[in-house]
């Protein structure tokens, strides 16, 4: 029996999910939150869609075995993708980062065109865009694929001149074209300040994690489903491969010891536990 008590689950290719997930304990203090990070099989952003699929139906099979009330693909990439298979395979209410975040940059945008930067398959899907043209018709889009941005983050080269020299040659097409960028991949956030210098002034950048988060608050509220017991929240992550360096990256990110790492073993029949 799934209870307000039960946890919030969150899934993603890897770490950079740990950007929904500080979003999550901000905004939703007295939530548990079990967290699964595919770190033996990330990146996702350029796998093909039936093996983006594939993960992300086993990555929601593994949070429902948690108890989970709620699953959150913190994952642009599986967002783009599969959200479809998470929805069919999941017996709780799940959401994912592109529609919140596409409704968020519809709300902000102005007369110029909204941006889009993400992951090869992120882009290539037209997900964005799609959600985009649904919820503000006319919308200009403008989309860019920016594949070696997730590497310069894993690498921690937030203030790097090769960071900065990558992030102008992607991002020069957007001059002066939009007014708002959506950060569509989880690991983009921590690049922001070189993706706002990059774009120079005037271009607001919309966080998929704040979105996301201000989304699943709404559904649990409308379900009646946030959690009312005061006590501390449990926090459980679960990763598929390297705990040890997902627990450093993970303290030092979220500000805060983490008492539950667990490294999970993926099956060759996909089960994960
Ligand atoms: N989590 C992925 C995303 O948000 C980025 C990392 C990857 O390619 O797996 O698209």
């Amino acid at each position: 029996m799934i209870s307000p008590a039960n946890p919030i689950g969150v899934f993603d290719s890897g770490i950079g999910g740990l950007t929904v997930v500080r979003q999550l304990m901000a905004l939703l203090p007295n939530e548990n939150i079990v967290y699964f990070g595919d770190t033996a099989r990330v990146p996702y952003g350029n796998k093909s869609a039936e093996v983006i699929r594939e993960y992300a139906v086993q990555d929601t099979r593994f949070l429902l075995s948690k108890g989970v009330k709620l699953i959150v693909v913190a994952c642009n990439t599986a967002s783009a993708l599969a959200m479809d298979v998470v929805m069919a395979h999941s017996t709780v209410p799940s959401v994912g980062v592109i529609e919140p975040t596409a409704r968020e940059a519809a709300s902000r945008a102005g007369a110029r065109g909204i941006g889009v930067i993400g992951t090869l398959s992120t882009i290539n899907s037209s997900a964005y865009s799609t959600a985009l043209h649904d919820i503000a018709p006319g919308a200009r889009i403008l989309s860019q694929a920016c594949p070696l941005f997730v590497p310069l983050a894993e690498e921690g080269m937030f203030e790097h001149k090769a960071t900065d020299l990558i992030a102008k040659e992607y991002l020069s097409g957007f001059s002066g074209k939009v007014d708002v960028m959506i950060l569509g991949c989880t690991h983009y956030p921590l690049l922001r300040d070189v993706i706002s210098r990059a774009l120079g002034g005037g271009v607001e950048l919309v966080d998929a994690g704040e979105a996301t988060a201000k989304s699943a608050r709404d559904l649990l509220k409308s379900a009646n489903m946030l959690n009312q017991q005061g006590a501390r929240p449990r926090y459980e992550f679960y990763v598929s491969d390297f705990p040890q360096k997902f627990n450093e990256i993970a303290e030092r990110f979220l500000g805060r010891k983490l008492e539950f790492v667990r490294k999970v073993q993926i099956y060759s029949d996909g089960d994960i536990r």
